[in-house]
């Protein structure tokens, strides 16, 4: 099982966007992919079409190792299942300092699914808090979307830094440009300093469409309503270029290819 989590301190920068049209190409290459709402939002929820429910609330799924797996739903999309958010993860930070172990609790959990799948993807909230520290111990990759602005890489440096004080490995960061207009000069010379600074980053990225922003109205992955479309293409590009470089072998019709 290779666990992802789209992760970054910024808020709207594509974390749950992505989350949701990877889990759906991962599902479409033959992998048994799980997605685990993290956020309070419950916006990858909604995108999927499920019931934002956790019966007993965070309190219920920390406590009581044998409840995960009777939170998971499936989803309308092949092999994609969704452990669902509520609002009752507004109080994950709270529930879990009561927890032992705290910072390790989520992976813990996760323990016991984890022979149900090949692929795990967390979508997070955009903060630093004792939840994302557990994201950070159990996945194997952070997939970073980064909208081309001075804050958004900033919020990337901060992260980085993070890693580097607690003596994380970065190579486990993988950044890559989202919601990203070309014809914008800021948002081209952006991209290149950035590669340029961090040689980590995807080459592939996702332009600014609306054809993406239309999820929340097809409350539908882009693949599943206009795969074939440009915006449909992106995920499909990023998702092979994640697979290449987190060295995921495929089982099903789709394969690796360059970045
Ligand atoms: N490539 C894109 N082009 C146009 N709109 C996009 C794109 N990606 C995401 N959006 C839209 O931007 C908004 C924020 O995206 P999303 O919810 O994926 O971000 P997020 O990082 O998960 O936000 P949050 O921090 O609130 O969880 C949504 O309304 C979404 O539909
Ligand atoms: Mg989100």
């Amino acid at each position: 099982m290779k666990i992802f989590a789209t992760y970054n301190i910024k808020g709207g920068v594509g974390k749950t966007a992505s989350a949701v049209n990877l889990a759906y190409l991962s599902g479409q290459s033959g992998f048994r992919t799980l997605v685990w709402d993290l956020d309070a939002q419950g916006a990858a929820t909604y995108y999927f079409r499920v019931t934002p429910h956790i019966k007993g609330g965070s309190e219920r799924l920390l406590r009581r190792k044998k409840y995960l797996p009777k939170a998971v739903r499936e989803t309308a999309y092949l092999n994609v299942d969704l452990i669902p958010s509520d609002f009752s993860l507004r109080n994950l930070d709270l529930d879990l300092a009561e927890e032992k172990n705290p910072e390790r609790r989520l992976s813990k959990l996760l323990g016991g699914v984890k022979n149900n799948y090949d692929v795990v993807i967390l979508d997070c909230a955009p903060t630093i808090s004792l939840a994302s520290e557990n994201v950070i111990n159990m996945a194997d990759w952070l997939l970073v979307p980064l909208i081309p602005t001075h804050l958004s890489i900033r919020a990337y440096d901060q992260l980085k830094e993070f890693f580097l004080l607690n003596g994380l490995d970065t190579n486990h960061l993988v950044p890559f440009f989202s919601m990203v207009d070309k014809r914008k000069r800021l948002h081209k010379d952006l991209i290149v300093e950035f590669a340029a600074e961090n040689p980590e980053l995807l080459r592939s990225y996702i332009p600014y469409l609306s054809q993406i922003e239309q999820m929340g109205v097809h409350r539908a992955s882009v693949g599943a309503y206009a795969g074939a479309g440009v915006g449909g293409r992106a995920f499909e590009a990023l998702w092979q270029a994640i697979m290449k470089r987190t060295v995921l072998a495929p089982t099903g019709g789709s394969s690796a290819r360059d970045e």
